[in-house]
């Protein structure tokens, strides 16, 4: 069953001195010297042939949610629009389809939950495309995607073949893959695999903020469907939509810290929450450092935090790459200082600041 054509081509050649502004979700006024289109894997080829494909001169873009441009990127932009949802295989219980990198996740998510496959409604409304989804591992209100990969296809820039790529190949962590380490700048994800239940679905409800949202909705065997529009409820209240304000989700990833150092702040600050991650290592929702560093609801000049999500950097109007940066550092600084924990960026910083 085809649902859409499976690839469009592209054949505009590389354009030169592109503003980025429409294709940032924080909103920022950028330049790119060169940038291209890439609707199909033909066009990859086409430009690997001419060498234009050249490993650490490449940065790719799906929707541009999880990037900080600076104010002139010099690098070649590939914004990767290919296209196609479609059905590779079926069982009784089971489905695997195949969508192109180019396919708005949400929009995949919906389209899964509309046909009744289970296993990704937990990450509904997560901005940016499907092929950057196993770059960062997305994940949230309990899940990742990890759970419902099966497997990839990539381009490598160095060989100008397409390979797959199963799960074990992809070292998936926390908001990390192979694609942000050992392969960082070598390969296009072109294609995405998952395998979703059509029957039997396991509902993941384990996540405070979706249980309280059960509770308060009186429902008490939530199903496929209520995970999904919950969790589109509590997005929506919570995080602040790119088209209303500037933003990129999470700006920092929540930081991983030892055992001993964690029962060393809990003395100081007795309310402090955390998620075991294992025997001896402690995550910390960055949220709360932030917070608690006094950065709530803050404003300098046109950045801010947002006011129902500390993590969350905002672009109140015409802020520059350069002021975000800024207002990102001294967050990071604050921290650091109160703390005593290095907060890292969870979005891509491209360009230099
Ligand atoms: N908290 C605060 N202050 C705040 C917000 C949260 O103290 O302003 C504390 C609360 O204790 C809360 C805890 O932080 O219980 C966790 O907050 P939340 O459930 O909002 O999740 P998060 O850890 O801040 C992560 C992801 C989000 C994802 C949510 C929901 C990361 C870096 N972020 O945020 O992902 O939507 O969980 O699962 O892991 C993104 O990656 O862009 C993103 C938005």
């Amino acid at each position: 069953m085809v649902i859409k054509p499976k690839e469009s081509d592209n054949r505009t050649e590389i354009l030169k001195d592109v503003d980025l502004s429409a294709v940032n979700t924080l909103g920022v006024r950028a330049v790119a010297d060169r940038f291209a289109k890439i609707g199909s894997v033909s066009k990859l080829e086409r430009l690997y042939q001419k060498g234009e494909l050249q490993e650490k001169d490449v940065f790719v873009l799906g929707g541009g949610s999880n990037v900080l441009f600076a104010e002139r990127v010099s690098r070649l932009l590939l914004k990767i629009e290919i296209e196609g949802i479609e059905i590779e295989e079926e069982t009784d219980n089971h489905v695997i389809i195949r969508a192109g990198a180019g396919e708005n996740w949400h929009q995949l998510v919906s389209w899964c939950v509309k046909n009744n496959f289970g296993g990704i409604e937990n990450l509904a409304l997560i901005p940016g495309t499907t092929g950057a989804a196993p770059v960062q591992n997305i994940g949230a209100y309990g899940a990742e995607l990890e759970e419902v990969f099966y497997k990839l296809e990539a381009f490598d820039m160095r060989t100008g073949e397409l390979k797959k790529f199963e799960k074990e190949d992809c070292e998936f962590a926390y908001r990390d893959s192979v694609f942000k380490r050992r392969y960082k700048n070598r390969f296009i994800i072109t294609h995405l695999y998952l395998k979703l239940t059509k029957a039997e679905h396991t509902v993941e409800c384990s996540y405070r903020a979706l249980r309280e949202h059960m509770d308060a909705k009186n429902i008490g065997n939530p199903e496929m469907p209520d995970i999904y529009q919950a969790v589109i409820e509590i997005r929506k209240s919570k995080l602040p939509d790119p088209a209303d304000i500037g933003n990129a989700g999470s700006f920092f990833k929540n930081p991983v810290i030892s055992a001993g150092r964690f029962s060393m702040l809990e003395k100081k600050y007795p309310e402090i929450p955390a998620y075991r991650v294992d025997t001896g290592r402690i995550k910390i929702p960055a949220a709360w450092l932030i917070e608690k560093a006094g950065w709530k609801g803050k404003r300098v000049g046109n950045v801010g935090t947002y006011k129902n999500q500390a993590l969350v950097i905002v672009n109140h109007g015409d802020a520059e790459a350069a002021e975000i940066y800024e207002y990102a550092m001294n967050i990071k600084k604050s921290v650091k200082d109160l703390f005593g924990i290095e907060l890292v960026p969870e979005v891509n910083l491209v360009g230099e600041f």
